[in-house]
């Protein structure tokens, strides 16, 4: 009796101990490394998941802070101290290729350490319409020809505010959205310099207009929104207040002048500038946003970024030149 009892405990706790092993077995964490780019960056930089099976991660880096951002989704970028190990779970519920990439300006080539993790399943893979600018056939370099820009010279910052007591005046075309993604603000302020309706508006009331237009075609969530994936994800770079001045900026501008070839890394944009912003239609910063300077060490954020997200930056980089109330700095 004693021998029999004993057998089918001995059998309990060995099927038990076997359902811990399976568990944690199919459990068991993909541990991914994070190093600075030069160092080889993610690894390993491709993971394989599933839609509806949870991908469990263990995270870990090995030299500095990094952090680990997806993009496409709401994960909050998780830091990675030097040698504590994180654990996360991901859930997906579309198939598709994910970026996971750091928002920590770890070295110059930060921006290089990306990996992806792609996940396969029933469903629908996230729907890949083309950008805007293709639709609208816009040239996304044309912009560079600095020889053909105008000039800009503002007495002071356009202010929405300002330009809301004209709203009686300014014929509706201008303020629609349609109308906004395909117009650089100068293109529009040339329309309205010619139009009869504001023929008593100064310069600077003119801009004060186009300022308000472009204030209308954004809400202030979404242009808070912007403001803080800008901070994230662009400051490094650009500046925090967009001057081209960021971390980086010296040992970019060192590395532009090195290799004047124009092609290779560049300094970032300066958006202070009034050119580079008033001479750019929402359409073609979208674009480039998307597409990334192609080596000149702008990324590309096409895999990273919902449309949306990238609308709500544009008309945040605008902010830089705009008086936008409770937005600019
Ligand atoms: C690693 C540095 C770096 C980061 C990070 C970065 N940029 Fe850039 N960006 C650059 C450089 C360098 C250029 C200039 C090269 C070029 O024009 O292609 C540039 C150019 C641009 C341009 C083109 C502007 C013009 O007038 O030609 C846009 C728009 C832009 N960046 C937006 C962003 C946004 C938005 C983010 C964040 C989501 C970002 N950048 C993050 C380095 C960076």
């Amino acid at each position: 009796m004693r021998t029999r009892r004993f057998f089918i405990l001995t059998l309990v706790c060995v099927s038990i101990i076997g359902l811990i092993a399976a568990v944690s077995f199919f459990r068991r964490p993909i541990t991914i490394h994070a190093r600075i780019a030069e160092d080889g960056g993610f690894a390993p930089d491709n993971v394989k998941a599933r839609v509806g099976e949870p991908l469990h991660l263990r995270l870990i880096s090995d030299d500095v802070e990094h952090t680990f951002a997806l993009g496409q989704s709401d994960l909050q970028p998780v830091i990675l101290e030097p040698g504590k190990p994180v654990n996360i779970t991901l859930n997906f519920d579309k198939p598709g290729t994910y970026t996971f990439y750091t928002t920590t300006p770890s070295s110059l080539n930060f921006w290089r350490m990306r990996g992806v993790i792609e996940v396969v399943g029933d469903g629908e893979p996230q729907a890949a319409e083309p950008p805007l600018y293709v639709r609208l056939g816009l040239n996304l370099d044309e912009k560079h020809e600095e020889e053909e820009r105008e000039h800009i010279e503002l007495t002071r910052q356009p202010s929405a505010i300002k330009g809301e007591s004209f709203v009686d005046q300014i014929p509706a075309i201008y303020i629609t959205h349609d109308y906004y993604v395909a117009h650089s603000p100068m293109e529009i302020f040339g329309e309205l310099r010619a139009e009869s309706a504001l023929q008593s508006l100064n310069e600077e009331e003119l801009w004060d207009a186009v300022a308000y237009i472009w204030r209308q075609n954004i809400s202030s969530t979404a242009l808070a929104e912007g403001k803080r994936l800008y901070l994230i994800n662009c400051a490094a770079c650009h500046g925090e207040n967009g001057a081209g001045d960021g971390q980086f900026a010296d040992e970019m501008k060192a590395i532009a002048e090195q290799n004047k070839d124009e092609h290779g890394i560049q300094t970032p944009t300066d958006y202070a500038n009034a050119e580079h912003l008033l001479e750019a239609k929402p359409a073609v910063l979208q674009g480039l946003i998307l597409r990334g300077g192609m080596g000149t060490g702008m990324p590309m954020w096409g895999t990273i970024f919902t449309d949306e997200q990238t609308w709500n930056l544009v008309a945040f980089l605008y902010s830089f030149q705009f008086e936008y109330q409770g937005v600019n700095q």
